[in-house]
């Protein structure tokens, strides 16, 4: 039996108040949602709608990223205890344009998954290779590293607590997908190197899907063994587009 699907939505650094009340009562309003998980990962600045508007039904809101410090005297920071006044569910980890963009590391995402761990948000730990590294073969070495790291910082009893998204870097917001035997070979390695370490976590993870999933791609993605939903970018700002990929993945 296939896992229960998880659809995510990453807004990145898009939105305004105006915008995000159509899709956030857009998604309250929604049926057909009861069968899967579905989350948006929001600025953290609009949380507070996300929390208002979003609270009474049930998809959950996350973030984008957070603070690998408790407190103190980190200007333009936010902590994982401040996350948890507004009753977020969810934080990314380790997405590509951290990682290029903020030059994070390996590291720093294991640091990150295991503070949101401990105030019981769940990491969504976010791994995969860019395009010179998939030419090179270089693919299962890199995403190896980068959960090697993120397990080594949370430690293999909490494996079963995170969310893992295999995001090829050359996929993300190009209109270039993997296709679903691409994703479905990775998703189908990653859960096997889990195994190595815990076969019961193995089975449970939810590996999710990303780079540019649109409602013309995302059946065939989702209909991969390994595959147990998406990690949605652009596709998600729009709320017909976004719904309709989260119905495909029931
Ligand atoms: P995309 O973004 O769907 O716009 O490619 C996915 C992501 O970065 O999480």
């Amino acid at each position: 039996m296939k896992r229960k699907q998880l659809v995510v939505g990453n807004w990145k650094m898009n939105g305004s108040l105006s915008d995000n009340e159509a899709l956030l009562d857009g998604l309250t309003r929604a049926d057909g949602l009861s069968t899967l998980d579905v989350a948006v990962c929001v600025p953290y600045i609009y949380l507070a709608q996300a929390q208002e508007r979003l609270g009474s039904g049930s998809v959950s809101w996350g973030v984008q990223n957070v603070s690998e410090y408790d407190a103190g005297a980190y200007t333009g920071e936010i902590s994982v205890t401040m996350l948890a006044d507004f009753q977020v569910s969810y934080g990314l980890v380790g997405h590509s344009e951290r990682r290029s963009l903020y030059a994070e590391s390996n590291e720093l995402a294991g640091i990150k998954a295991r503070k949101l761990l401990g105030v019981d948000i769940t990491p969504i730990v976010c791994v995969g290779e860019t395009f010179e590294q998939r030419e090179a073969e270089q693919t299962f070495e890199i995403i190896s590293a980068q959960l090697e790291a993120v397990i080594e910082q949370i430690g293999l009893e909490n494996l079963g607590r995170i969310v893992l998204a295999y995001e090829p870097v050359w996929a993300i917001g190009t209109g270039l997908t993997a296709s679903p035997a691409q994703a479905q070979e990775v998703h189908g390695y990653i859960r096997e190197q889990v195994a190595l370490l815990d076969k019961v976590a193995a089975g449970a993870v939810r590996i999710l899907y990303g780079g540019s999933v649109k409602p013309d791609n995302a059946e065939k993605l989702f209909r991969q063994v390994d595959v147990d939903g998406g990690l949605i970018g652009g596709a998600s700002l729009n709320l017909i587009d976004f719904l309709t990929i989260c119905r495909l993945a029931t």
